[in-house]
C-alpha cells in the first residue's frame, strides 16, 4: 500500500516527487488555494484550534488521525485508494478490457468534463456554507461543519490533481477555474445551480448534508466504477470521507426532530405555534425543508432519458452506483418510468435501460433517501406523536427532467397551475418560514451547551465527551 508522505508540501500517496514538473505545477496551484481558502472558505474562526481528522492512510479501518489545527494550516493532499491489480473494465461496451492509466484520446474532452463538473461542486459548498459557523448551535456542530469544509476542500485537491495529471495545459486552465468561479457570483456562477444558493441556515445546512450531499455520494459511487482507473481510485478514497457528511446530515436532522418531540411532549401541544414560541421548530417546517432539498437534490441526476448519460456507460467512463450488485453489466435491457401524458395524467415509457441510467441512479439514491426518514419517524413515533414525515413523490417541485415545471402536489398527483400557486406554502418553505428559521440561529459557543432547536449529539467524536472544546473559540 502506499503510504501517505506528510513530509513534502502537497501531502500525496502518488509519488509526487517522482515527478518534478507535476509537483512543480501543483505547488504553483497551492498558494492559490490556500488564498481562495482564507477569502472564501469558512468566515471567520481560521486561527482558532479545531478538533479535525486528516487522513493518514487509504484502507478502510484507521485511516483517520484526529487532533487540534487551524484550519488554514489543514494538510490537504492527495490520496487515493490503491491499485487493485489487474482491474478490468466492469460495465458497458469494453466490458473485460484493462482498465486505462491514461485518458483515452476519443474521452478526452467527456472525461475532463465530468471531472471538472464534480470538482466544481466541492469548492462551491465551503463557499455556499461559509457564513454559518458564527450561528453554530454547538461546538460540536461548528467542528462537524468545519471538517465537512476542509474535505470538500480536499475533494476538490483530488479533482485538480487528475486535471494537472493527466489533461496537460487544458487540464491546468480547468484547475484554475475551479477557483475563479464563485458560488452566486453573477458573472462566473458555479456550474450546477443548486450550488449557486446560500445554505442560510443549519436546518437547511443539515438537509444540505444530508439529501444533496447524498447525490454526491451517488456520482461519486458512479465515477468509482470508471474505467479510467486514477478517477475510479480517486472517486473511492473520497467516499471514505464523504460518509462522515452524510452521517452529519442525518444526525443533525435526527437531532432537531427530536428536541421538536421534547417540546410538544412538554407543553402536551401539537400546535406549530406553540412549537415555534417555545423556541423549536415544528414537525410542518422540517416536512417542508425535507420537500424543498429532495426535490432540488434529485434534479442533480439530471434528465430522465439522457443519451449523454447512455454514451458515458456505453464508453465505460461513468458506470452505475455499486455496478457489482447488478447481474448483467452492459444494460442491454429496457428501462420503464413514468412520465407526463401532456393532459394532466402519467403514462409509461419504456426506453432502453442505458438512456434511463440518470433515472437508475436516481431511484437507488431515492431508496437511499427513505433511511433516514425511517430513523427520524421512529423518534416522532417513540415519543408517542401521530405524525410521519415523507419523501415527496419525485414528481414534485421538479425543474429538471419529464416532470419539470408540471404541477404535483406532494404526492405525485398532477393538479392545474392554481391550485398548485395555492398549495406551495404549505408544501415548501415560505419567506415567513425561513425567517423563524433565522430567527432560531443565535451561536452557543460554551462547551456541552446547544442551542434550544436542537437535542445534544448522543455522543462526541472520536469517543470523547459531547462537552469536550471541539473549537477553542
Ligand atoms: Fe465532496
Ligand atoms: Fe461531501
Amino acid at each position: 500500500m502506499a503510504a501517505i508522505n506528510y513530509d513534502e508540501r502537497i501531502p500525496n500517496n502518488v509519488d509526487l516527487s517522482t515527478n518534478k514538473t507535476l509537483q512543480r505545477a501543483l505547488e504553483h496551484w497551492q498558494p492559490r488555494f490556500l488564498d481562495w481558502w482564507k477569502d472564501l472558505g469558512p468566515a471567520m474562526f481560521q486561527n482558532k484550534d479545531v478538533y479535525l481528522r486528516t487522513a493518514t492512510s487509504v484502507d478502510q479501518t484507521g485511516w483517520a488521525t484526529f487532533g487540534m489545527v487551524k484550519m488554514p494550516e489543514y494538510r490537504w493532499g492527495i490520496f487515493l485508494a490503491d491499485p487493485k491489480q489487474d482491474r478490468t473494465i466492469g460495465f458497458g461496451d469494453h466490458i473485460g478490457a484493462p482498465t486505462w492509466q491514461v485518458v483515452p484520446g476519443e474521452h478526452r474532452s467527456t472525461l475532463r468534463r465530468l471531472i471538472v463538473t464534480q470538482g466544481d461542486t466541492e469548492p462551491a459548498s465551503v463557499e455556499q456554507q461559509r457564513a454559518l459557523g458564527m450561528t453554530a448551535p454547538s461546538l460540536y456542530d461548528l467542528r462537524n461543519l468545519f471538517q465537512v469544509n476542509v474535505e470538500e476542500g480536499r475533494h476538490l485537491w483530488a479533482m485538480v490533481y487528475l486535471l494537472h495529471a493527466y489533461f496537460g495545459r487544458d487540464g491546468r486552465e480547468e484547475a484554475e477555474g475551479l477557483l475563479e468561479r464563485h458560488s452566486g457570483d453573477a458573472d462566473k456562477p458555479r456550474i450546477l445551480s443548486t450550488f449557486n444558493e446560500p445554505i442560510a441556515d443549519w436546518l437547511s445546512f443539515f438537509m444540505f448534508a444530508y439529501f444533496t450531499d447524498r447525490d454526491g455520494k451517488f456520482q461519486l459511487k458512479a465515477l468509482a466504477e470508471s474505467g479510467f482507473d486514477p478517477l475510479a481510485r480517486t472517486c473511492q478514497f473520497m467516499l471514505t470521507e464523504e460518509a462522515h457528511h452524510m452521517f452529519v446530515g442525518d444526525t443533525g436532522i435526527g437531532r432537531v426532530v427530536r428536541r421538536t418531540v421534547e417540546v410538544m411532549n412538554e407543553l402536551r401541544t401539537d400546535d406549530p405555534v406553540k412549537v415555534r414560541a417555545a423556541g423549536a421548530v415544528d414537525l410542518q417546517t422540517i416536512q417542508k425543508y425535507m420537500n424543498f432539498w429532495f426535490s432540488s437534490s434529485l434534479d442533480l441526476f439530471g434528465a430522465d432519458i439522457s443519451s449523454n448519460a447512455a454514451s458515458y456507460f456505453a464508453a465505460g467512463l461513468k458506470g452505475r452506483p455499486d455496478e457489482q450488485l447488478y447481474d448483467e453489466h452492459e444494460a442491454l435491457g429496457e428501462y420503464s418510468l413514468e412520465v407526463p401524458d401532456g393532459t394532466g395524467g402519467a403514462k409509461v415509457e419504456t426506453v432502453s435501460m442505458r438512456n434511463a441510467m440518470n433515472e437508475v441512479m436516481r431511484s437507488s439514491y431515492l431508496r437511499d433517501c427513505e433511511n433516514g426518514v425511517k430513523r427520524w419517524n421512529k423518534i416522532i413515533e417513540k415519543g408517542g406523536i401521530p405524525f410521519e414525515l415523507r419523501l415527496p413523490s419525485p414528481r414534485f417541485h421538479r425543474t429538471v427532467g419529464s416532470w419539470a415545471n408540471i404541477p404535483t402536489d406532494p404526492s405525485g398527483q398532477p393538479i392545474s397551475p392554481d391550485a398548485y400557486a395555492a398549495g406551495l406554502c404549505s408544501w415548501s418553505p415560505t419567506a415567513e418560514d425561513q425567517a423563524f428559521v433565522a430567527s432560531l440561529m443565535k451561536p452557543v459557543l460554551e462547551p456541552g451547551k446547544v442551542a434550544s432547536w436542537i437535542a445534544p449529539p448522543d455522543r462526541g467524536i472520536n469517543n470523547l465527551p459531547v462537552d469536550y472544546e471541539y473549537v477553542r473559540v
